[in-house]
């Protein structure tokens, strides 16, 4: 069998925990691969509401297994609190949760880091999560990080040495810091960490493929925030791509199958960077209010705008999209029409290549369609969609040249709807 993987599209918050938490019944195992509690990927079934930040999102079907990749990098106390929400909520996760030893440890220090080099930045700061992310994979590929498999011998004298270096960066910036709380919590967490099981994931991985067992690998953050193919330098310090699945679960590309593909029928991105399509008016305001448009994890507000099929149709390219998913049509049900960027016009000239630098000077081409003013989130199947919605479907489906295959008109794992069956 292969790996099917689910990633975002856009700028992260697609709606990937709720499809992961939906697809899950087909598969049986869950991994994620990159990222770490910058995510929160929000879930909600029978009337309750839960984010995740590390731990994937198939944990609530049935027993299925879950796996913490070696491509996440793992902050032991937000672990803590994020097990042990679950766990007062009845899902005591210890045995269908498995940790890959080559996971990386988001130390204190990583912590004060991201904050060090943010207030470094000044005015050109990244907006990050201040989860220790940058620095803890920056240590990840200075070969200076600590694994989650370190814990089983010299793990003192490890993270001493680690954290030596990191005083000596913080002292060099001249940035007040006081851990010994933090610290003290963080190893307290460790010893808490220790009642899962630690794996060589890529052999259980593999071997489970070999046995014919299914495998969905559920992306976090978005193409667009992708270290690579992202806006850098206003990115994450992941590969968010599809490739990032492959290193980050240790599978052969040639073990990849489907490849989903999520958007928002619009498009939002929290913190900074450019985001050509973005609205300052009150359509951009609309947008927030009818997505609920806030941060899972920071609160943050999220810039809303239209769809970007330049950004989109590169995103499909760079990953290899095989199926699409659309999230959150019902945000647009009030709208009289609604619009989607199809080409960027750079120093007069229209491209609808996206182009090495989004920053500057990038004016969206739109084309308007109509609305649909139909309240969707009631809907179960497409049969009961209206004409101008079916209409905005085949529109981006033509501009992408790949099939939406589910379609997304609520927060509820109930309000998604197949659009048609292999
Ligand atoms: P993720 O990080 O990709 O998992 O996405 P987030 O959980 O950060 O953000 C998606 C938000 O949209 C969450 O609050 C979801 O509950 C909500 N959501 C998901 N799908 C839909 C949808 O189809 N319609 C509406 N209105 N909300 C949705
Ligand atoms: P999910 O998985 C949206 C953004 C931050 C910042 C940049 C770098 O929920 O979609 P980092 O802390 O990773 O160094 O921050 O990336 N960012 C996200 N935006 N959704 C996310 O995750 C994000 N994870 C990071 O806001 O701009
Ligand atoms: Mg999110």
């Amino acid at each position: 069998m292969k790996v099917d993987v689910l990633l975002g599209l856009q700028w992260g918050d697609e709606g990937k925990g709720k499809v992961v938490d939906v697809l899950t019944p087909e598969y049986d195992a869950v991994t994620r691969f990159q990222g770490g509690p910058n995510a929160g990927h929000t879930l909600e079934f029978e009337g309750q509401k839960y984010v995740l930040r590390s731990i994937p999102s198939g944990i609530f079907q049935g027993g299925k297994m879950n796996i913490i990749g070696n491509g996440v990098v793992l902050d032991p106390i937000l672990f803590r609190q994020e097990a042990e929400a679950l766990a007062a909520s009845g899902h005591d996760l210890t045995r269908q949760l498995y940790i890959s030893k080559k996971a990386h440890l988001i130390m204190p220090t990583h912590r004060i880091l991201d904050a060090a080099y943010e207030a470094a930045k000044g005015d050109a700061k990244v907006g990050t999560t201040g989860k220790g992310i940058g620095p803890t994979y920056t240590d990840k590929v200075s070969r200076n990080g600590l694994r989650v498999g370190d814990l089983l011998s010299g793990f003192d004298e490890k993270y001493a040495i680690a954290k030596r270096k990191h005083e000596v960066i913080l002292k060099g910036l001249g940035y007040p810091y006081d851990i010994t709380d933090l610290e003290k919590e963080w190893f307290e967490a460790l010893e808490y960490l220790k009642r899962f099981q630690f794996i060589d994931s890529e052999h259980v991985i593999n071997h489970l493929l070999d046995e014919g067992k299914s495998i969905l690998a559920e992306g976090a953050q978005g193409t667009m925030l992708d270290v690579d193919f992202g806006s850098y330098p206003f990115v994450t310090s992941s590969n968010t791509v599809c490739a990032g699945a492959c290193v980050g679960l240790g599978v052969a590309p040639r073990r990849i199958g489907e490849v989903y593909g999520i958007f928002k029928a619009y498009c939002t991105r929290v913190g900074a960077g450019p985001f050509p399509t973005e609205l300052f008016d009150e359509t951009g305001d609309l947008l927030g209010e009818r997505g609920h448009e806030f941060g899972a994890v920071t609160g943050r507000k999220r810039r809303c705008g239209w769809i970007d099929l330049v950004a989109l149709r590169y995103a499909v390219m760079i990953n290899g999209v095989t199926r699409l998913i659309m999230m959150k049509s019902d945000v647009l049900d009030t709208f009289d029409t609604v619009k989607a960027c199809v080409a960027y016009r750079i120093d007069g000239k229209e491209t609808e290549d996206f182009p090495f630098d989004i920053c500057e000077g990038v004016e969206p081409v739109y084309v308007e369609l109509p609305g649909w003013k139909t309240d969707l989130t009631r809907m179960t199947s497409e049969d009961e969609f209206p004409e101008e919605f079916n209409a905005y479907i085949s529109f981006l489906e033509d501009e992408l040249g790949v099939p939406i295959k589910i379609v997304s008109v609520g927060p509820d794992r109930e309000q998604t709807i197949l659009r048609y069956e292999d």
